[in-house]
């Protein structure tokens, strides 16, 4: 269903922003199961300040390409009025050039304030941000006032309740539409249990939408699950990433399908979007969970390009019919690039 206006953030289920998980094809099946908001894998801000943006007529998407010719961020039409822009950054100028960079291309701009991987805090950035509310404040202002599209951020909470809701109250003043909580201290892990009672006091606590997020493993395996979640949080919406990485049929309304046929939808967009294979690969081992030293698992870890990953699937026709409709939208668009 087409979304008129700016995106709304209350009452949805998103797909939650996953390093290596969150690219194109991903997010289109969470859309296709029923996912209302799909976000992107985070970008760390100085890679897409030196991104290109190229329309790709052959694939017919927009591509973020970096000076290496790697695409860093690839969208379609399809999720346009859907795709939340997850950044990674701690300067406000420059998030405020990559959200200028991608703001037609996206329904939404996010700041991850969550994420406790090395690689992130040392820069400043995720959560290293959680403890520098200014900076916070600052980075937010400048991409509220400076983009047209909604902006929202993503944290995780502070020791106490009461420093957890002063900091969500003071987001709120920014002017972001919508505050998504990982119910985790910095220094939990994803196995420790979420803390709900957080969520719900945050929840009550500001008038914007709250993302409850933290149920997958113990609370949400289903897709009735997501409804008691929301419940259990008071929060306005639900945002999920290993349950819906595990099988992303979990946003489906008619329940869970099986993981084989959820594979080969995935890997049909993979194709389809010519996604990296490696990129393919490591989302299919995620589906494949323990089921990775299985025969199939085997030879999806041996391959090395789509075409491969394909036969490992069965789905090496697919594969043809699709390249054979590439090829020939290449040849269409030469033929009339020529005098
Ligand atoms: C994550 N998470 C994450 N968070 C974020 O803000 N930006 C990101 O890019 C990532 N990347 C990422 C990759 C993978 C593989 C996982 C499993 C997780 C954290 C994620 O969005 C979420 O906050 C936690 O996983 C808790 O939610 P669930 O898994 O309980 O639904």
């Amino acid at each position: 269903m087409p979304v008129t206006g700016r995106l709304s953030f209350s009452n949805i289920t998103a797909l939650a922003p996953m390093v290596r998980v969150g690219t194109l094809p991903m997010r289109l099946l969470a859309l296709d199961y029923g996912a209302d908001v799909v976000y992107c894998e985070e970008l760390i801000d100085i890679k897409m300040a030196q991104c290109q943006r190229v329309e790709n007529e052959v694939l017919q998407t927009v591509d973020f390409v970096a000076p290496d010719d790697r695409v860093m961020f690839r969208t379609c039409e399809r999720e346009r009025d859907r795709v939340v822009f997850q950044m990674g950054t701690a300067d406000p100028d420059r998030a405020l050039t990559v959200a200028k960079l991608v703001e037609k291309d996206v329904a939404a701009v996010d700041v991850n304030m969550g994420c406790p991987k090395e690689y992130s805090t040392k820069g400043g950035m995720g959560a290293a941000l959680l403890s520098d509310p200014d900076k916070i404040e600052a980075i937010l202002r400048k991409l509220v006032a400076g983009v047209s599209v909604p902006v929202t951020c993503k944290i995780r909470i502070l020791p106490s309740l009461e420093e957890t809701i002063s900091l969500v109250q003071r987001i709120q003043k920014t002017g972001v539409t919508a505050v998504a909580v990982h119910g985790r201290f910095k220094e939990e892990r994803p196995r420790h249990p979420v803390h709900c009672d957080y969520i719900q006091a945050v929840a009550q606590a500001v008038s914007i939408p709250i993302i409850a997020n933290g149920g997958s493993l113990d609370l949400v395996k289903t897709n009735t699950d997501i409804e008691e979640f929301r419940k259990a949080t008071g929060a306005s919406s639900v945002m999920l990433a290993r349950a819906a990485m595990w099988n992303p049929s979990v946003f489906s309304s008619q329940g869970l399908l099986p993981v084989e046929t959820v594979m080969e939808e995935y890997l049909k967009y993979a194709i389809r979007y010519d996604n990296n294979a490696f990129n393919t690969k490591y989302c299919l081992c995620q589906m494949l969970r323990d089921k990775v030293e299985s025969p199939l698992g085997k030879q999806v870890q041996a391959a090395q390009t789509n075409a491969e990953i394909s036969e490992a699937y069965g789905l090496q026709e697919f594969y043809q019919q699709t390249q054979d409709q590439l090829q020939a939208r290449r040849d269409a668009l030469q033929s009339d690039s020529q005098p």
